[in-house]
Formats: structure tokens, sequence, C-alpha cells
């Protein structure tokens, strides 16, 4: 066990590290009168990182494949001292994620590495490894590898008194304030809910005792002593918030809402379990609706040559607003500077301008799965889907420990707990039209004891004064459909591979690993906006929020909730974001192109599950904006005078936005798709075949049979859309669209041994992606001077050409 002294770094000077960021004007979509979701996105750009998938740049340095029956955390232990034993000097260290999975369809190991310099974790420092039969298949590494700065040592301290007595006076405090904390709340502990666990209490006096018994703890440890995170707090809240009123505020009263907050010590295992640094929670934080967490860190800036990059000392935090969830990075030197933020909140779009304005299965009346919107079908009677792999007890039902809903005493010998309402282990849906927070008691369809959910839907003509009374009319048919639509696509995503170990959103994982209690907690005519719809995707084991709007383009209203295709772009953030860099990190997809293509995988899951046998063009979000052409610059089309996107597109004004760059990468994907359905044919049925009770999965005319029993999907559309996902696993953090191809063609390869590697190839060359796309003077937002490439590899009858600045 070794500790780390924060309380002694935060009073250390970081003089001269400078870094001046051009800062990406907020973007912000329009809503009802006056609101504006504003939204921030920006980092540094780490010109070192790279990610490595064919087995010369793997393995560069002799790395030999080891055993395949190795485990495979010791084959990335050994990578790790192989790759890293050149860069890194004696004080930086590393500590391997414990969100770490092996893929069991793939039987694929990712392995997700954080580094650490002086026992602090480096923000940005990630190594994702993927690791099969003792080969590493392909990595992604952003590690800082420059000479790591001096621990921070407060020299007025560190003449007079043992440092460690700093971490152990620090331990102590934490002590007290759990003691103190379950002691207060000791009604949430009998509730089940309290915030410390008692286990930790445990934990932090044996620490204190087998640690700290030398030194002498006494009572003049107060919480100013401890570095103060606020001033970085409140500059970024002033920063962040809507509110303009509130910003001019907090400047002018600085000192009162410094003073306002409330600071709690709180302890922080991070994820490796062996480093112990404090992390504090803050309350009473203007403008955040929940207690935001704050830890230090360092993160990674450029240097000065732009050609790598430098270490800054940053406080982290965790903030939740109203319409913002954000992981930023302020430097702890100067509060003034924010280094880098991530919104975990997308949204679907830049809104257009309005013109106008054994369970007994439920059933539903719903525009059912495959019918994206009123106008493409009529509402059947669906049945609620009980599949013993993606929701075992069917989507209305939850462990009593994992309702946040029940109050009182458990029955004794009930386990879960039945509801007849649209509250379920993977989804709670309900009405929202005060656009709050709040959730739980908030109106949601009672449908009996038969489960019977079958309420009328039948939009009557309005005039604008009417037209939300009259939405709100069908507001049972609304969180039903809304219900039913997120708990199939949450079975989907599940079937493709996005299960618990993997970061899926469940109350509870049935023992199957990953972290639980984060359902997603979806909105109905969330009162919050109009003519958009949005995700937050906080790390794993804690809710997804997803909130739909009305659309007021049309009379009646138009409701975003009946749009399948929105329903699944929203959950797809959830999706990619925790399957790129490791579900325990959803600072992956923030900005530029990988913030884009967070964007563009929605749109091309949307338009693959809406797709029919016969080709189709399609735009998105068509019905609920009333606009033929969608809400995109083009529909999704093989045709180039329909849609002419390429990768140089992206040099275009107007394309820094992540929809937009989402658009350019959902089209790459759907020319993909046609020459893989063009070689495997199509499948009507894009849902995997319903498992037996034990779990095994018939591969019916959905999968082919494998040697391995590996299930590898049969047709074009379903196989794409399973090598996407598992390229999500493959892929480092903050993919660039090259990381993202190549993981797809990764993907391929370790799927069905590499068949589809020159389909793939011509699909991402025929948009300019192929092997000589090249960019240069690349900015964090996707700026830069792109060239379309359109060659492909040499097996493939291409040229080979490579990329002009890359030496082969
Ligand atoms: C929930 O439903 C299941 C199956 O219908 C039943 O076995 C169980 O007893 C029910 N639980 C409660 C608490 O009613
Ligand atoms: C819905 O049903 C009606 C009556 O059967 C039919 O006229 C209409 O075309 C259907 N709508 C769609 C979108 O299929
Ligand atoms: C919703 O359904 C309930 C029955 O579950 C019914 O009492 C109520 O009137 C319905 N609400 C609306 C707005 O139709």
């Amino acid at each position: 066990m070794r500790y780390f002294f924060t309380a002694t770094l935060v009073v250390a000077s970081l003089a001269g590290h400078v870094y001046g960021h051009r800062q990406v004007a907020p973007s912000s979509t329009e809503g009802p009168a006056g609101y504006r979701r504003k939204s921030l996105g920006f980092g540094p750009e780490h010109p070192h990182a790279v990610f490595h998938s064919t087995p010369y740049q793997v393995a560069p340095s002799g790395f030999t494949p080891q055993d395949a029956s190795m485990d495979p955390f010791e084959v990335a232990r050994i990578f790790l001292d192989d790759v890293l034993s050149v860069k890194q000097a004696d004080s930086s260290s590393y500590l391997i994620r414990k969100d770490s999975y092996t893929d069991k369809n793939t039987g694929v190991t990712h392995v997700y590495v954080r580094q650490l310099v002086n026992g602090l974790e480096v923000n940005d420092g990630d190594i994702n490894i993927n690791i099969k039969d003792g080969v590493v298949l392909s990595y992604g590494n952003s590690f800082f590898n420059g000479v790591p700065p001096a621990p921070f040592v407060n020299p007025e301290i560190s003449t007079v008194r043992d440092p460690r007595q700093e971490s152990c006076e620090l331990l102590s405090l934490s002590l007290a304030n759990l003691q103190r904390t379950s002691f207060v709340d000791s009604e949430q502990v009998i509730m089940g809910s309290a915030p410390h666990s008692s286990a930790a209490i445990h934990e932090l006096q044996h620490m204190l005792e087998s640690n700290c018994a030398l030194f002498d703890l006494g009572d003049h440890m107060n919480a100013e002593d401890i570095a103060d995170f606020r001033p970085a707090l409140l500059k970024f809240m002033a920063t962040a918030t809507p509110n303009e009123q509130l910003a001019r505020d907090i400047v002018k009263d600085f000192n009162s809402h410094m003073d306002s907050i409330r600071v709690t010590p709180v302890s922080h295992f991070s994820p490796g379990d062996h480093v112990q640094v404090a992390a504090f929670e803050a309350d009473s934080v203007p403008d955040a609706v929940s207690p935001v967490k704050a830890k230090l860190a360092y993160i990674q800036v450029p240097n000065k040559a732009g050609d790598n990059t430098e270490l800054h000392l940053v406080w982290k935090f965790e903030v939740e607003m109203q319409d913002n969830w954000y992981e930023a990075a302020v430097s702890a030197s100067a509060p003034h500077k924010i280094i880098s933020v991530v919104d975990w909140a997308s949204d679907y779009a830049i809104a257009p301008i309005p013109k106008q304005p054994e369970v007994t299965p439920a059933s539903y009346n719903v525009f059912k799965w495959g019918v994206n919107d009123p106008e493409c079908g009529n509402r059947t009677i669906e049945k609620e889907n009980i599949d013993s792999l993606a929701s075992p007890v069917g989507w209305h039902a939850l462990p009593y420990a994992n309702d946040p809903s029940f109050k009182g005493a458990k029955p004794s010998k009930e386990f879960y707990r039945n509801t007849s309402t649209t509250w379920g282990n993977n989804v709670f849906a309900q009405e929202n039209w005060e656009g709050q927070n709040a959730y739980i008691s908030n109106y949601r369809p009672e449908a009996g004891k038969d489960k019977a959910f079958h309420f009328t839907y039948n939009p009557k003509k309005t005039e604008k004064p009417d037209a939300m009374d009259e939405a709100q009319s069908y507001i049972n048919a609304t969180v039903a459909q809304l219900f039913y639509t997120t708990n199939k696509v949450h079975d989907f995503f599940y079937r493709y591979g996005f299960d618990e170990v993997s970061g899926n959103f469940q109350q509870f994982n049935f023992g199957r690993g990953g972290a639980q209690n984060d359902a997603v907690i979806a909105n109905a005519q969330d009162g919050s906006g109009f003519n958009n719809a949005n995700f937050m995707t906080p790390p794993d084991g804690q809710n997804g929020r997803m909130r739909m709007y009305l659309w007021n383009t049309a009379l009646p209203y138009r409701d975003g909730d009946l749009e399948a295709g929105i329903v699944i772009h929203e959950l797809a953030h959830g999706l990619s974001t925790r399957l790129t860099g490791g579900p325990a990190n959803s600072g992956c997809l923030g900005w530029g192109e990988s913030g884009g293509m967070g964007e563009g995988w929605g749109d091309f899951l949307a338009t693959t599950i809406r797709s029919k046998k016969t080709y189709s063009d399609y735009a998105m979000g068509s019905w609920a904006a009333n606009r033929e052409n969608g809400i995109r610059n083009y529909p999704y089309s093989t045709d180039e005078s329909i849609n002419p996107s390429t990768y140089k597109t992206l040099d275009k004004p107007g394309y820094w936005g992540v929809h937009a760059i989402g658009e350019v990468w959902a089209q790459m994907l759907w020319l993909v798709e046609q020459k893989l359905i063009e070689k495997h044919g199509f499948t009507e049925e894009l849902f995997p075949p319903a498992p037996s009770e034990d779990g095994t999965v018939p591969h019916g005319d959905f999968y082919r049979t494998d040697k391995k029993g590996v299930l590898v999907p049969k047709h074009g559309n379903s196989l794409l859309v399973q090598l996407v996902i598992n390229g999500m696993k493959l892929q480092k953090c903050r993919p660039d669209f090259f990381d993202a191809r190549d993981a797809i063609i990764q993907a391929d390869q370790v799927l069905t041994g590499g068949e589809n590697f020159c389909l793939l190839w011509e699909g991402f060359a025929a948009r300019g992606l192929g092997e000589d796309a090249d960019v240069v003077n690349k900015t964090p937002w996707g700026g830069g001077i792109r060239t379309n490439g359109y060659s492909t590899p040499v097996v493939c009858g291409g040229t080979g050409k490579k990329p002009k600045h890359i030496v082969a």
C-alpha cells in the first residue's frame, strides 16, 4: 500500500507551466424561447497518441506472443514492461483498471491502463491493450512519455515535519468525516443507501493503525489545511453556467460564494486499489444539482514544439448540472484556466429552425421495432422481451435492493419486485414536463395486473395554444412507447455484446460483473427543451439520463419519443461512450473527430435498424422535424449527388461541430454496409434469435456456424453492426477516423479471420478514407487539412499508397 501526499501537493507552485489553449465556441441548441442548452467541450491535442492495430506496429521491438494459456493480464503486464521500459522514468507508474474485461463472444480481453505520475492519475494518460491467446492484437497509447515533474512538496512543511504526517492527517480527517456521516445519516444506513460503507471506515482505520502510529494526529487539522479547490471550481462554474446573471454574481461576490461551499473529504479508492488519494465532495455549489466530486490529477498539454506533451497539475471535477454533466480539468496553479472539459451529455441535433410552430409478458400498443416513426406504420400490440441473456427477468422486475423508489421493509422471501408501470431493471421511463432532475415521483402509466400498456394515441388537430395540452393527453402512450423502445434497444445492444462487463445500463447485473445501479432514466416530453433530445453518460455504475423533447415543427406537435431513430441515436451515445476507452472512462468521445463519431454511430445504428430489404436512402429525424431531408445536411445515400460527403468534407467551414462530423462518418459506414450486404445478403431480422433458458443461442438463419463456437452474424447488415460494436471495444480513447476505421478492420480480423478485409477497405476508400488518406495540422476539435485517399492495400488490388508524411 502506498500513500500519496495530496495535501502537500496543492501549495506547490507550477510557475512556468503556462498553457494557452484556444477555446471552442460553446455549442448550444435551441429550445423554447430564451432557452439554449450550453455545452462546453475542448481539450489539449495529443500529438504523441497512437493506435496500432497491425502486427508490425504492435511488436516493433520484438514483443513475442506469449503462451496462449497465459492470463491476459499477465500478458498485458509483460507488454507494458516491454513498451514502457524505454519511456518510463522511475517515479512513474500505472494501474490496470478494474473495468477491464474479456469479451465473451470474441475472447478478446480489453485491458485499460491508467498512467500514474507521483501517485496521481494522469487524466488523459491511457493505454488500452487488446489481447487474445497470448497475442497483443492492438493497443492505443496516450501515456505521457516526457520527463515527469518532481513530486510537489511544500518546503515549509517538509523541513519540519515528516511528509507522511500530512497523509496520515488527511486519512484521519477522512475517517472522522466518514464516521460522522454514517452516524448523522443513520437512517440512510438502514435504508441501504448510505454514501459510505462501513467497509470503507474499516479500511481507513486499518490503514491508520498500520501506517500512522508514529504520528501525532492532533486536533489541529481543519478544512483550510487541505487543498483548496474552491477557487478553481467557482471559476469553472462561472464559465459553465448558462445563467449569465449567476456568472456575474459569482465574479462579483466570489468570497461569499466560496464560503457557502461545503467541502467533505471522501475516501477514494482508485480503480487499482493500490493507490489512496484524497478526494473531496463539494456541496452547495451554485448551479450544480448534486455534490461536485473533486480530485487532484495531472493532465497533458502540448509542449512548445507541439510534438509532445508536458504535465500540468489540475483539479479534476465531476459536475452534474441541469443540462450538462461535466468532467473538467482546471489548472491547480492558475484556477482561471480550464484545460479540458467533456460534457457527458450529448445532444441529438443542432435543432432546425421550426417552421411554424414467467413472467407473463407485458404487452404494449406501440410502433414496433423497425417502425421508425408514425409515418412508417401503425401501432400494433407487441410483447415484452424476456430474453434469458439480455433481460432474464423481463422489463418489469428488479431487486428490491436496487430499486431507488422502494421505501419500507422488503418482503422477507422476495428478491425481485414486480412492477406494472414503466419501471424496471433496464429503464425508468416517465413524463418530465417540469424539466427538472427529479424523476422517481414523476408520472408513469399504470397498466394493472395483466400489464397491458394499451393506451390511446390519436392526436387531434390543434391550434398552437392547445398544442401542449394535446401532447400531454397521450402521455400514457408516449411513456409506454419510450419504455418499449429503450428496453428493446437495451436488449438489442446486449445481444451484440454490450453486456454487464462492458458497461451496459442496468440496476442489477445478475452477478455477471460490471458496475450496476445504472438503468437509463428516460424522460418523455421533457420540459427542458424542444426540437431535440439528449443523453448523459457518466461512467459505469451511475444512471444514464435520456431526455426526449416535443417538436413544435407542426401542429399537433410531434413527439420525439415516437421516433425510434431519435431514441436509438441517443442510446447509442451510452453505448459508444461506455465501450470506447472502457466502461469507467466517459471522457473518450468529447469533441472533434471522436465526438463526431459519437454522433455518427447513433445515426448509423438508427438507419440500419429501420432499413428494409429493398434499398432506400434515409434521412434522420424527418418526421419529428417535419422536413423531408431531416436534420442533417444530407440524407444517407449511396448516390454521390444526394450525399457527397467525403473525408475531405471535414475541412469545410461548418464541419467543426460534432453533428456535421458525425454525418460524414455515418455516411462512410452506410457505404461499407452496402458493400457487405452485396456479399453476404441482408436480413430483415436484425435482432439475434432468442436464447434458450440456459443462455445457449440457436444459430437459426442469423449466425453462421463457426469452428470455434464464435457467433458470427451471417448477413451484411447484422455483420457490420457486430463489427462496429466490436470496433468500439478495440479502439483507443479519443479515436480519430483512422483509428475507428482500423479498429473495425481489426474487429473483422478477430471475428472472421479477416474475410472482409478488402471489402471494408473499399468501403472506407470510396469516400476518401483509404490507406493514403492524410491529415496535417489537426486541432483537437477537428480542424486541419485533409487529403482524400482512395487507395486500398496491395492485396486488395490497390496501390498500397500510404499517407505522404508517414515513413513506412
Ligand atoms: C413477481 O412475479 C413472479 C413471477 O410472476 C412471482 O414468482 C413473484 O412471486 C412475484 N413477486 C412478488 C413480490 O410479487
Ligand atoms: C395505418 O392504417 C390505416 C388503416 O388501415 C392505413 O390506411 C394507413 O396507411 C396505415 N398507415 C401506415 C403508415 O401504414
Ligand atoms: C392514463 O392511464 C390511466 C390508467 O392507467 C388513466 O386513468 C388516465 O386517465 C390516463 N391518462 C391520460 C392522460 O389519458
